[in-house]
């Protein structure tokens, strides 16, 4: 596996491996990396004949009080990760490399963002649509290859390319669970032990969704309701919002007819946990 630092040196191996008739995947991620993300990496070595990585934490997708300075970075570990999982280049660059210099220009997606995640993260999806841009210029990749566990993201970043004829191919993976039905995230690090237990209750909820949806309920807000029920269980979760909307357009829904994302974020003491199930939709 090839490990580069510089966009030039991206640009060029690119370049190469699209002469000798390669297609190219791109698995964009902030390491620290899980099996969530491997499993990303096998859905773009199915879909693409040279596979691409990028291991970057982000700044500008954080906000001033969120968890930049403490997210978790194990490069060393994450290229071990890469390589064994047979990724072919990955990209580590440095804050300087991606942002040299003032920034006048960042990517907005309007509407969709405003809500679920974006209305209480603002400026979180102008930092990942900007990079996620910069990201796909860099490589001009064939396919991209997201995590559903980022339910909104996905959709927002669908709706970018679509908007901007960026020619790429979003590729959506499903959600990587822990045995117990945690949703694997970089963030679950932050958990202590009576904390992890307390996390069970967010799979827990949406596997109360998913027995209603299967027995034929269409009330949307009677899905929310049984959702807020079992979460409100958990002395340790403090619900910050659940939803039910149109996977793709974000819409609220009244009545689930086809397709409906049940999306949630949580705390869990200190750490803010985001879980979803996607209905009606096989990925
Ligand atoms: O999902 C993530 O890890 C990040 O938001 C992404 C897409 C790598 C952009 O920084």
């Amino acid at each position: 596996m090839i490990v580069v630092d510089k966009i030039d040196d991206v640009r060029k191996i690119v370049k190469k491996q699209k002469s000798q008739g390669m297609s190219i995947g791109l698995v964009p991620t902030m390491g620290y990396l899980h099996e969530g993300h491997l499993s990303l990496v096998k859905k773009a070595k199915e879909n693409s004949d040279f596979v691409c990585a990028s291991i970057f934490v982000n700044p500008i997708q954080f906000g001033p009080n969120e968890d930049y300075d403490k997210y978790p970075r194990d490069v060393k570990r994450d290229v071990k990760l890469l390589e064994e999982n047979g990724c072919d280049l990955v990209f580590i660059p440095s804050v300087e490399e991606m942002y040299p210099n003032e920034r006048l220009t960042t990517v907005s997606v309007s509407k969709i963002t405003n809500k679920l995640c974006g209305a209480y993260r603002p400026g979180h999806f102008v930092g990942v649509c900007t990079v996620v841009t910069k990201l796909f210029n860099i490589f001009t990749p064939d396919i991209a290859v997201f995590g559903q566990k980022d339910a909104q993201q996905v959709a927002v970043i669908k709706k970018m390319v679509d908007d901007l004829n960026i020619p790429v191919k979003i590729i959506k993976a499903p959600i990587v669970r822990e045995k117990d039905g945690l949703a694997l995230s970089s963030r679950n690090i932050y958990l202590d032990a009576d904390e992890r237990k307390a996390a069970l209750v967010l799979s827990k909820s949406l596997k109360e969704a998913k027995i209603m949806l299967e027995k034929g309920e269409k009330n949307a807000s009677l899905i929310i309701n049984i959702v807020k029920e079992v979460l409100k269980q958990e002395p340790l979760c403090e619900i910050q919002y659940v939803s039910c909307v149109h996977p793709d357009t974000l819409e609220d829904l009244t009545t689930i007819d086809d397709r409906a994302l049940i999306a949630l974020a949580c705390y869990i003491g200190k750490t803010r946990l985001i879980d979803n199930l996607l209905w009606g939709e096989d990925i």
